[in-house]
């Protein structure tokens, strides 16, 4: 078991427009019955004019900030999770230093690594938060996608399952709470990649049965990894939180380990695929809805992108 940490404040924020699977299907070719029963989607959020994902990142970060009840000066570092930034330089993370008032000597940067992209960035928190280095306690770590603005309305298959939104999430360094996390890749540019601007493919392609695939043995694997190292079973966590990407890819999962389908938190109905807002969108949600209590332990599973993986054990 590495260092402790532990989550202080949870925020989100989404842009104004929920799109209904009906107004998905009129721009493509599909229908509210198939993107139900192939993904458990019924909504999602689109930024309209004038929204970004700065807006995004920001929103929710201040969110989170008031969550947790903390000025903005104590934030040491801010890391925002995503693959949609709005510039590729600036980072999303420096504009949110400036909007909310973080400190100057700070590092704030952007992380890519998809929709494991808020795992990866726990494992990073605790390693910094833990190093020593950092000149204010806490760490202000971010989801933000505009996922809206990669997908194509010709290409079904993917325009039904992605939406935007983020989630943030405030974190410190605990002796009482453990953490646990391990990573990993698998370089691909084949099974899920875009936009490349060197290509001119402007939007995300995905081949989704070989994703399928992917991710029920990578959660699979994943939940196997946590209960080995952790030595905390998974019928013992309170939640299983995966990245929200399709209802059928964790209800495959909760099926093959046996484990009841309440264990598996579910939020993607509303939002769809949110990239690296994903998992902190279900931990917001978590907590509004109560169940974050003190104590509460969870497995989170990412995969996405990259092919990157990503299993951590938390406690609250
Ligand atoms: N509406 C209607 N029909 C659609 C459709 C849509 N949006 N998208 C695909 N179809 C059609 C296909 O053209 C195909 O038709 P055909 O049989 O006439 O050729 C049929 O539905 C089945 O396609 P298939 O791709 O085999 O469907 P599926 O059951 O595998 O479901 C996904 C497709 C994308 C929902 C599923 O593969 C999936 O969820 N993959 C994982 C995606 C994911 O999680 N990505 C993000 C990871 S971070």
């Amino acid at each position: 078991m590495s260092i402790g940490i532990e989550i202080i404040g949870l925020g989100k924020q989404l842009p104004a427009a929920c799109v209904t699977n009906q107004q998905i299907a009129e721009k493509t070719d599909t229908s509210d019955e198939w993107i139900r029963t192939r993904s458990g989607i019924r909504t999602r959020y689109f930024c309209g004019d004038g929204e970004t994902q700065t807006d995004l990142a920001a929103g929710a970060a201040a969110n989170a900030l008031a969550d947790a009840g903390i000025r903005p000066e104590e934030i040491g570092m801010c890391i925002v999770a995503t693959a949609t930034p709005e510039y590729v330089t600036p980072a999303t993370a420096a504009v949110v230093q400036k909007r909310l008032g973080l400190q100057e000597d700070i590092p704030a940067f952007d992380l890519n690594a998809a929709c494991t992209g808020f795992v990866y960035g726990l494992q990073l928190s605790a390693a910094m938060l833990n190093s020593g280095t950092l000149r204010h306690p806490c760490v202000l770590l971010i989801g933000a996608e505009r996922l809206s603005g990669v997908i194509d309305p010709a290409e079904r298959s993917t325009y039904v399952l992605f939406g935007d939104g983020a989630a943030a999430a405030v974190i410190r360094a605990s002796d009482a709470k453990r953490f646990f996390c391990r990573l990993g890749v698998r370089g691909d540019t084949e099974v899920l990649y875009g936009p490349t601007k060197e290509k001119q493919e402007p939007f995300l392609h995905m081949n989704g049965r070989a994703v399928f695939r992917f991710a029920t043995e990578t959660i699979l694997s994943g939940i196997a990894l946590l209960e080995q190292e952790s030595g905390v079973q998974a019928a013992d966590v309170d939640y299983i939180v995966c990245h929200q990407a399709n209802q059928r890819i964790i209800e495959h999962v909760q099926k093959k380990r046996k484990l009841p389908h309440e264990k598996f938190f579910m939020n993607l109905q509303k939002y769809g695929n949110t990239s690296a807002a994903s998992i902190p969108l279900a931990l917001a949600d978590m907590k509004e809805a109560g169940l974050l209590k003190p104590g509460v332990r969870l497995f989170l599973l990412g995969f996405g992108g990259g092919l990157t993986t990503g299993a951590a054990y938390m406690e609250f």
